[in-house]
């Protein structure tokens, strides 16, 4: 993709026309080119299910209780869920899940429904059981995906 196309490569190579009227339009044309080509990168991003997702807190900037909830993560949820992509496992991917209007079963992604699921699971999915602490470390940890 970043790569320019044989075609848009040889097209920039070829001789600019002298007339500045001429040139003018021709940036505009470029720029009207980039623009459509952006826009058609976006619409063929959404068509693929992939919309670009807020990003991830960095794992150097977690607060102590968001460590300790990768920990539990790592313990109970990483054989089914990936964290950082929203790709499925066994489960959906949990990229940005706190970040979106509604989960994958399409209910809102609040702590007292990521709590019910996640202790008492749902569907295809095993409820874990967790202590308080630890469903209270685990729930800061979902949020900096
Ligand atoms: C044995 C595999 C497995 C484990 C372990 C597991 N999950 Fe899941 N999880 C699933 C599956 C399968 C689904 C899809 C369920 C469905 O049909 O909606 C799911 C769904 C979810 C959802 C989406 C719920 C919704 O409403 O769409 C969340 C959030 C989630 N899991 C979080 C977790 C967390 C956090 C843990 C760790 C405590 C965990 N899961 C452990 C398999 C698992």
């Amino acid at each position: 993709m970043r790569s320019p196309t044989p075609s848009s490569a040889s097209a920039r190579r070829l001789p600019r026309q002298s007339d500045g009227s001429r040139g003018r339009a021709g940036i505009i044309e470029g720029v009207m080119r980039t623009l459509s080509f952006a826009a058609l990168a976006a619409a063929l991003l959404a068509l693929a299910g992939c919309r670009p997702l807020p990003p991830s807190k960095p794992s150097s900037q977690w607060t102590a209780q968001e460590a300790r909830g990768a920990v539990v993560f790592q313990q109970n949820c990483a054989r089914c869920h990936y964290a950082t992509t929203t790709g499925s496992l066994h489960g959906p991917g949990l990229q940005a899940l706190t970040k979106q209007p509604t989960m994958p079963s399409g209910m809102p992604p609040t702590d007292e429904r990521l709590s019910v699921v996640i202790l008492h699971g749902r569907t295809m999915m095993p409820g874990t059981p967790l202590t308080d602490s630890q469903l209270q470390d685990l729930l800061a940890y979902l949020h900096t995906l």
